[in-house]
C-alpha cells in the first residue's frame, strides 16, 4: 500500500476568497497547499473591471502569509455590458487570466450577471480571438425549472450553442455536477474542459437531505443523484486532460448557513487536498492525482506546471467542528470527521 504521495505542488483553478476580514483568514489555508488559485469575481460590488481585479489581486496578495509564493490568478465578472476592449487590455496586462459567465441569479452575488448569453457575443468573439478562457457557472435560472436538472438544461440551451459559435474559445464549465457534463466535456474538443470540487465527487444529494436539512452539504449547483457522483469520480480519476482540480471554496458564516434562508456554499479549502485524495485512494487512482491536482489545469490554461513538490502521507486527521476565522465562525468541509491523508511538513 502506498502511505506517502509526492506530486508537484497543485492549484486550485476555482475558488473564493471574498474580500475584507473573512479573505485575510482564508487565504492562508489555501495558500498552505496551492501555488495559484482562479479567484472568483462574486464580490460585491462584483470585479467587473481590470482596475478592480488589479486592486483586489494586491488585497489578497496583502493578506497572503510571508514567505509563501502563492499567485492569485484573476476573473472578470462579465455583465451585459462588459466592454471587450477592457477586457482584452486586462488580460494582456497579464491582470486577467480568465473571465467568468454567471448567468443572472444562478448563485451567491450573481445579480449583475448575464442576462441573456446572446448579449455577451461580441465579448466571446474577443476572448475567442485573443485565447482569453471563459470559466461558465452552467445552470439555467428559470423559474419553472427543477433545481436538479438546470445543469443539463443549460448544455442544451447554451453551451453546445457557445461551444458550436466560438469553436475555438477555451471553456471550462465549473463544478460540473452531473454525468451529463461529463458527456459533453468529453465529446467537445479539447478546447472544452471542467473543474470538479471534492463536495461533488464525496456526496450525493441525500446528504443534503437525510436524516435533516444538513446546510453545509448545500452548494450551488447542488450535489445530484449517486448515478452522477460515480460519473464525476470516473472523470476524475480518468487521467482524462479534461477534467481538473477547482474547489470551488465558497466560505459562508456559520449563521448565514444555518439560517431560514442558509447560503449556497462549501467552505473546502482548508482540507482540500487531503479530501480530493481520499476519493482517489478509494478508487485505486493515487497514480492520477497528479495529472488532475497539477498538470491538467496549467496544460489548459496555458500556463507552466509548478516547479516545487508536496507530500502527502496517510494518517487520520480530525477535521475541527469549525473554525475560527477573525472572530467569525465557519464550518470547514469534512468539519467534525476524521480523513485518512494530511499534507506532510
Ligand atoms: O455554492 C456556491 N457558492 N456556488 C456558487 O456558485 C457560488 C458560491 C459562493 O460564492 O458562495
Ligand atoms: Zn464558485
Amino acid at each position: 500500500m502506498t502511505d506517502t504521495l509526492t506530486i508537484r505542488r497543485p492549484d486550485d483553478w476555482h475558488l473564493h476568497f471574498r474580500d475584507g476580514e473573512i479573505m485575510r483568514g482564508v487565504v492562508p489555508y489555501t495558500a498552505r497547499q496551492f501555488a495559484r488559485a482562479i479567484v472568483m469575481p462574486n464580490l460585491t460590488p462584483p470585479v467587473t473591471t481590470a482596475q478592480l481585479a488589479q486592486e483586489y489581486r494586491e488585497r489578497i496578495r496583502a493578506a497572503t502569509p510571508a514567505g509563501t509564493a502563492f499567485e492569485p490568478l484573476m476573473t472578470c465578472y462579465l455583465t451585459d455590458t462588459t466592454d471587450p476592449d477592457d477586457l482584452a487590455r486586462g488580460a494582456a496586462q497579464g491582470v486577467f487570466t480568465a473571465a467568468k459567465l454567471y448567468p443572472a441569479n444562478a448563485t451567491t452575488n450573481s445579480a449583475s450577471g448575464v442576462s441573456d448569453v446572446a448579449k455577451l457575443y461580441p465579448v466571446l468573439e474577443r476572448m475567442e480571438a485573443d485565447g482569453i478562457v471563459l470559466c461558465i457557472h452552467g445552470e439555467v435560472t428559470d423559474h419553472d425549472i427543477d433545481v436538479f436538472d438546470r445543469e443539463a438544461i443549460f448544455i442544451e440551451r447554451h453551451l453546445r450553442a457557445i461551444v458550436r459559435d466560438f469553436p475555438k474559445l477555451k471553456v471550462v464549465f465549473e463544478h460540473i455536477t452531473t454525468a451529463d457534463a461529463v458527456q459533453f466535456v468529453e465529446q467537445a474538443g479539447e478546447n472544452v474542459a471542467a473543474t470538479i470540487t471534492p463536495q461533488h465527487l464525496h456526496i450525493n444529494r441525500n446528504a443534503m437531505l437525510v436524516g435533516g436539512i444538513q446546510p453545509h452539504n448545500y452548494c450551488l449547483p447542488v450535489a445530484k443523484r449517486e448515478t452522477h457522483r460515480l460519473a464525476l469520480r470516473k472523470a476524475a480519476t480518468s487521467g482524462s486532460p479534461k477534467f481538473f482540480l477547482g474547489t470551488d471554496s465558497a466560505p459562508h458564516l456559520r449563521g448565514d448557513k444555518e439560517s431560514d434562508c442558509g447560503c449556497a456554499g462549501i467552505f473546502g479549502a482548508p482540507y482540500a487536498l487531503e479530501s480530493y485524495l481520499t476519493v482517489f485512494d478509494e478508487e485505486g487512482a493515487l497514480d492520477q492525482f497528479e495529472a488532475f491536482a497539477s498538470l491538467n489545469g496549467p496544460a489548459f490554461y496555458g500556463l507552466p506546471v509548478n516547479e516545487d513538490r508536496i507530500t502527502l502521507e496517510r494518517a487520520e486527521i480530525a477535521v475541527p467542528q469549525e473554525l475560527d476565522l477573525a472572530g467569525a465562525t465557519i464550518v470547514p468541509w469534512h468539519g467534525g470527521q476524521t480523513i485518512g491523508w494530511r499534507i506532510a511538513d
